[in-house]
């Protein structure tokens, strides 16, 4: 994402579940745990990596689990985006600026993974990715992504509604606000060790917006295990806000009554603020948000209101005064 650095760097742009489904899981779980290891990929090139990356996509441990039920809720305006420009163009700042990280993501172990669910709940615990996967009710949902750098893309994602996790938490009524925290590992993410870089990745929501219905947490894209250039195993999708909100690689969520910090808000706040709701009449400082371009096509399309979402989410933020709700 472009941004100004204080110190004059400028980076570069850039349900019910069906009886079939039910027993891949059972399958699944009988397995066990920590079936694969991922590790990096040998060096090749091209298309061999790209073999190789779905090779790995397929050795997931949760292969089994998809396809899932598809939430008809969620319908779109646009085709899909073709799966291999959702693949390999990714913003994922861990592994480097460039669109182009898919490879090197292949260098993320996920599994074990465990998530920590702390601070103002019921009583904090870490579960699993598995132990999780199998108390999700999973489903697809069709969903329009639009980044703040004015690219946008259509995806059938699949994970569970964030309410669920919220519900699976017990948050306290004193928690305002979910704090999202992404994986923290220099040693195979070498975007990681650019220390002007606030890590680990973080993001944030109101309680409110975590319990509304548009609120996801992917665990997989196209049908399959989402892959790890797009976050695996566990990431956010927020359609109606721009795309930096929907963090990746989630290790910890954290209730708390402080509105937290995002990673781009703490790097250059006038830029990128807490609430990110996308609206075409509220420019970046930089550029327009009045259009977006579609992956894949490169066809520009008007940018709409919470990007076509109001009818879920206007509700959340009617009354509010002092906002920067747009940015
Ligand atoms: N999450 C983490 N941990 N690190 C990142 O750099 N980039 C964000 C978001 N989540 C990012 C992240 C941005 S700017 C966008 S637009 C989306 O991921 C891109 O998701 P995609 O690569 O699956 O399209």
């Amino acid at each position: 994402m472009p941004i100004k650095i204080k110190k004059g760097w400028e980076l570069p742009e850039h349900r019910a579940t069906p009886e079939d489904i039910y027993m891949n899981r059972r399958r699944f779980l009988a397995a066990g745990s920590g079936l694969i290891a991922a590790g990096a990929l040998s060096a090749c090139d091209g298309e061999d990596n790209m073999i190789a990356a779905q090779a790995e996509q397929s050795a997931d441990p949760s292969a089994d689990l998809y396809p899932v039920p598809r939430n008809e809720l969620f319908t779109l305006d646009r085709p899909l985006t073709a799966e291999e420009d959702a693949i390999t163009y990714n913003n994922y700042y861990e592994f480097g600026s460039s669109k182009s990280i898919w490879r090197k993501a292949q260098a993320l172990p996920i599994r074990p993974w465990t998530v920590t669910i702390e601070g103002l709940v019921e009583r904090p615990f870490e579960i699993g990715i598995e132990d999780l996967l199998a108390r999700m009710p999973l489903e697809e949902r069709l969903y329009r992504h639009r980044c703040v750098e004015a690219w946008a893309m259509a995806v059938p994602w699949s994970g569970f509604a964030l309410s669920h996790l919220v519900d699976l938490a017990k948050p306290l009524s004193s928690a305002k606000y979910l704090r999202f925290v992404s994986f923290e590992n220099p040693e195979v993410a070498d975007g990681q060790r650019a220390s002007w870089y606030p890590w680990p990745y973080v993001e944030g929501l109101t309680v409110e917006e975590a319990r509304n219905d548009l609120a996801f947490v992917v665990t997989g894209l196209y049908g399959k295990p989402v892959p790890k250039q797009n976050g695996a195993p566990l990431r956010l999708a927020l359609p109606w806000k721009y795309g930096f909100k929907s963090a990746k690689g989630l290790v910890t969520i954290e209730f708390t009554d402080k509105r937290p910090l995002s990673f781009w808000e703490e790097l250059q706040g006038s830029e990128y603020g807490f609430w990110a709701n996308v609206n075409p009449e509220v420019p970046h400082p930089r550029w327009s948000q009045a259009s977006e371009r579609l992956l894949g096509t490169d066809e520009r399309v008007p940018t709409q209101l919470y990007n076509g979402y109001g009818a879920f989410v206007a509700d959340l933020y009617k009354g509010m005064q002092g906002e920067r709700l747009y940015m």
